[in-house]
């Protein structure tokens, strides 16, 4: 035998070397729910070690996180049932808890990046990304209140913006209201793969945002698809998108993958609630070792081609 394979995995130190991947903190970007208030920290039953925490507990959060190099952030705010209407009118109130927090963390952490969602669910009364009429989700009527909501964010001083509607057009109609209102600077990371998919359970009970009738199979990507995803990257990019990204990972590494190899631009992946929760779920009962389980799909989801991973393990892979 002329070839052994073996030999490059013969000592943990050879290994390292040849090793073609690697996970660091600069690849995280942690996803934080937020809610209004003082002193609160309400874990989310269904994503232990999760919380829903008030602004003053964020900051010690974020301070946190700082010190372990993990200095990017996803912020997904908690709205009140009572302030939720069918046009998600409180995303851009000035006075809205979240922009307030947005501000504050960045005056606080000027180093660190936050990202923010754009998508009419957390704050809509019937739990949809977009207006609702008559049964249907209106793609054209939902892009100005994104105009308004991503304006909002932007002004509070968000880096990165997030639009995670799967309205069409949508990234450059934000791209446009951005550059006109001075804000050429903010990034926007697309949600461009995002799959309807059964994985985003436990972040719907952590928002309360769960769809109050029907499904989102007339925005979200059908999970059959694969191609598809090459048209929503190619619309997303030509509309100035400066990362796209793939979401949920797990169960789409091929779709992850397939991006990076047709496109120049960072693709991210988004390690969803529902992915999170299996892990602990089946670490509580003893059946995996939940570590070297986090760290294997980390590792897969990078081989895969995401350059950034936001994923609720960030913190804790970190420690
Ligand atoms: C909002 C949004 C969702 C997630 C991120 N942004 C939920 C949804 O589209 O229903 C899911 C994230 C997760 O499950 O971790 N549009």
């Amino acid at each position: 035998m002329n070839r052994r394979p073996r030999r490059n995995r013969k000592s943990e130190v050879i290994r390292d070397m040849v090793a073609e991947t690697e996970v660091s903190a600069k690849n995280l970007i942690f996803p934080l729910f937020i809610l209004d208030g003082t002193e609160k920290n309400i874990e989310i039953s269904s994503m232990p070690g999760i919380f829903r925490k008030s602004p003053d507990e964020v900051y010690r959060e974020i301070e946190l996180c700082m010190e372990l190099g993990l200095k990017s952030f996803a912020l997904f705010p908690v709205v009140e049932e009572s302030l939720k209407d069918p046009f998600a009118k409180v995303s851009y109130d000035k006075s809205f808890f979240y922009l307030k927090a947005i501000r504050e963390i960045k005056q606080k952490f000027p180093e660190s990046v936050i990202m923010t969602d754009v998508a009419m669910d957390p704050y809509s009364s019937h739990g949809h990304d977009g207006v609702y009429k008559n049964g249907k989700i209106l793609n054209d009527e939902t892009l100005p209140i994104l105009g308004h909501m991503a304006l909002a964010q932007a002004e509070a001083g968000a880096d990165i913006i997030g639009p995670s509607d799967m309205m069409d057009g949508r990234v450059g109609f934000l791209r446009q209201a951005l550059d006109e209102n001075g804000y050429s600077d903010v990034s926007i990371m697309a949600y461009t793969a995002k799959y309807a998919s059964s994985f985003y359970g436990p972040f719907r009970e952590a928002l309360d945002s769960a769809p109050k009738f029907g499904n989102k199979k007339t925005y979200q990507m059908d999970f059959r698809n694969q191609k598809e995803a090459l048209v929503e990257a190619e619309l997303d990019i030509a509309e100035g998108a400066d990362m796209i990204m793939v979401k949920p990972a797990l169960a789409y590494l091929d779709v992850i993958s397939q991006l990076k190899n047709t496109f120049s631009v960072p693709i991210a992946a988004y390690n969803v609630s529902g992915e999170y929760a299996m892990v602990k779920a089946s670490s509580a009962k003893g059946w995996i070792d939940e570590e070297l389980a986090v760290l294997e799909m980390l590792t897969a989801i990078r081989r895969a081609g995401a350059s950034q991973i936001l994923t609720y393990f960030a913190k804790q892979f970190l420690l």
